[in-house]
C-alpha cells in the first residue's frame, strides 16, 4: 500500500512538473510571438526628419542665424528638460499649455520635470542664473531647438515640432520691438514667404484688470452662446476667448471691448512708438483685437505673423511674440523688461514646400572612385583619405567589386571626375582620371593623384566662370 502510494505522488509531482513545463513553453512561445508581433511605430504627433528634408532645414536654420547674428544676436542653448514650475510660472497654470499640454514625469529623485513646452522661460532663467543683468543691457539671445506639447495632432500642430526664436532682455524701449518684428518679418521674407503681421497690445496688469472686468461683463450675459471650452475660459481666462477658433464664439466676440481703449497713458504711447516705428520702416500691419497670444506672460505688444495667402490663416501661424516685461521678476530676478519671437520651423518648411521654393542644392560630390580587386580596393581606401582631408568631395562604393555598378552610382551622383584603379594600374603605379562630362580619360601618377584632381576641378570652374 505505501509503495502504492509513494506512486501516486511521484505521478502527481510528475504530472504536476509537465504541466509547468507545459504552461511556461505556452508563455515562452506568447512572449515569443509577442515579440515578433511588434513593430515599431512613430509616435503620434512626432515628426521624422528624413535626409532629402534636411536640406530644407539647413538652408532655413542658415538663413535665420546668418540675419539674427547680423543684428547683433548671439546663440544660446538650454535643456530640453527643465523643472515643471518653471513653466506653472511663467506660461501660467490656466493656461491650455500647462494645463493640457506638457509631458510633465517625476524623475528618479521624485522632482517634477517636464519636456518644454516653449523656451522664452528658460531663457529668463538662464539669464537669471547667469547674472545677464551685468552684462551691458540688452542682452540679444537667440536659439534653435525642439519643443514639446501634447496637443491634439492635427495639420500644422505637432506634439514634438522646432522653432527658432529670439529674446531681448534688459530693455523696454519701443523700437526692441519694432527691431524684433523687423527681423522676423525680414527673415520670412528672405526665405520667400510672404509674411501678415498681426499686432495687438495687452497693456500693462493695470489697465489689463479694467478690461478683464469690460470683458467679463460682455461676455456674461451671452455665456449660453459660447462652446463649452469659453464657457469655462470666463472663469479663468476669458481673454482667451477672444481668439477661439469656434465660429459662434467668433460671433460674439466681434462685438467685445477692446483692449486698445482700455490701454493707461503709457501703455498707449508705447504701442503708438511701436506703430509709427513699423510705420517708419514700411512694414504693413493689421490691428488685430482678438490676438492675445495663450501665455500668460506677455504685456504690452504682442503679435503673430501669419502666412498672407492661405485660407485658415490663424490656427497657422508661422511665428509669434511679443513683450514680457514682468518674466524675469516673476521668476526671482531683478526686474529686466524683454521682448522676443518664435518662428515654427515645420510650419515654414511646409509653406515653403507648398509654395514651391527650393532650397538651392549643392553638388553631394565632384568625385567618384572605382576600384577593381581586393588590392585596388585597399589602395583606394588610402586615396579616398588623401582627397577628403584635401576637402575634396570624393564619393565611393568600396563594397561593390563591378566596374559597371560603381560607374552607374557614378553617373547618379552626378559627379565630375571617376577615377579608376584596377590591376593593371596598380602594378603599374598609376589610375584612370576620367572626365564624365566629356567621356576622356587620362592615365596620370597615382602619386599625383591629388594634384591632378585638384587641378582638373579648378580648370572647370574656370571654364563655367568663362561661359
Ligand atoms: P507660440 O506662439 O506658442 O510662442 O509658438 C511660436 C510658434 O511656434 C507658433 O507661431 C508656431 O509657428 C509654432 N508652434 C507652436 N505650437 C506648435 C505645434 N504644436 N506644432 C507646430 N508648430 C507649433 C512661443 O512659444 C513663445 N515662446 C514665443 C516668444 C518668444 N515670445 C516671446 N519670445
Amino acid at each position: 500500500m505505501p509503495k502504492k502510494k509513494n506512486k501516486k505522488k511521484k505521478d502527481s509531482t510528475k504530472k504536476g512538473k509537465s504541466s509547468d513545463l507545459r504552461k511556461k513553453t505556452r508563455a515562452k512561445k506568447k512572449s515569443q510571438t509577442k515579440r515578433r508581433k511588434f513593430s515599431p511605430h512613430l509616435l503620434k504627433g512626432m515628426k521624422d526628419i528624413l535626409p532629402a528634408e534636411q536640406r530644407y532645414w539647413e538652408f532655413v536654420l542658415k538663413k535665420s542665424e546668418e540675419l539674427v547674428k547680423s543684428y547683433g544676436f548671439q546663440k544660446i542653448s538650454t535643456p530640453i528638460l527643465e523643472e515643471k514650475a518653471l513653466f506653472d510660472r511663467s506660461v501660467g497654470e490656466d493656461t491650455e499649455i500647462v494645463e493640457k499640454q506638457m509631458f510633465t514625469f517625476k524623475d528618479k529623485g521624485g522632482e517634477e520635470v517636464c519636456l518644454r513646452p516653449e523656451t522664452t522661460a528658460s531663457i529668463a532663467r538662464a539669464y537669471i542664473e547667469h547674472g545677464m543683468i551685468n552684462l551691458p543691457q540688452p542682452v540679444k539671445l537667440y536659439y534653435y531647438g525642439p519643443q514639446f506639447r501634447y496637443e491634439k495632432p492635427q495639420s500644422g500642430r505637432l506634439r514634438q515640432f522646432h522653432q527658432f526664436g529670439l529674446e531681448v532682455i534688459g530693455d523696454d524701449d519701443p523700437v526692441i520691438d519694432a527691431q524684433v518684428i523687423l527681423i522676423s518679418y525680414n527673415l520670412l521674407k528672405e526665405l520667400g514667404i510672404k509674411p501678415s503681421l498681426q499686432i495687438n497690445s495687452l497693456g500693462c496688469q493695470k489697465c489689463r484688470k479694467k478690461y478683464l472686468r469690460a470683458l467679463l461683463n460682455y461676455f456674461r450675459p451671452k455665456k449660453r452662446f459660447l462652446c463649452s471650452d469659453c464657457q469655462k475660459r470666463l472663469l479663468k481666462n476669458p481673454l482667451r476667448i477672444l481668439d477661439c477658433k469656434n465660429p459662434n464664439c467668433q460671433e460674439v466676440s466681434d462685438e467685445a471691448p477692446q483692449i486698445v481703449d482700455y490701454l493707461c497713458d503709457e501703455c498707449r504711447e508705447h504701442f503708438i512708438k511701436v506703430l509709427e516705428y513699423l510705420d517708419k520702416l514700411e512694414i504693413p500691419y493689421n490691428l488685430n483685437p482678438k490676438i492675445v497670444r495663450g501665455l500668460d506672460y506677455y504685456s504690452r505688444t504682442i503679435f503673430e505673423i501669419w502666412p498672407e495667402d492661405e485660407e485658415v490663416r490663424s490656427q497657422n501661424a508661422l511665428a509669434g511674440g511679443g513683450r514680457y516685461d514682468n518674466l524675469v521678476s516673476l521668476l526671482g530676478g531683478r526686474p529686466a523688461p524683454a521682448c522676443g519671437v518664435a518662428f515654427g520651423l515645420e510650419r515654414i518648411i511646409n509653406k515653403m514646400k507648398k509654395d514651391n521654393l527650393f532650397p538651392p542644392e549643392k553638388k553631394r560630390f565632384d568625385v567618384f572612385l572605382a576600384q577593381i580587386g581586393i588590392a585596388a580596393r585597399k589602395e583606394c581606401l588610402k586615396i579616398f583619405e588623401n582627397l577628403r582631408r584635401e576637402k575634396i568631395k570624393v564619393a565611393e562604393a568600396f563594397s561593390k567589386d563591378g566596374l559597371r555598378q560603381q560607374l552607374e552610382i557614378a553617373n547618379k551622383l552626378g559627379v565630375r571626375i571617376t577615377l579608376i584603379l584596377g590591376q593593371k594600374e596598380l602594378v603599374e603605379g598609376t589610375i584612370i582620371l576620367r572626365d564624365m562630362e566629356n567621356g576622356t580619360q587620362e592615365e596620370i601618377n597615382i602619386k599625383n593623384v591629388v594634384a591632378a584632381v585638384k587641378r582638373k576641378l579648378k580648370s572647370r570652374v574656370k571654364k563655367r566662370k568663362l561661359l
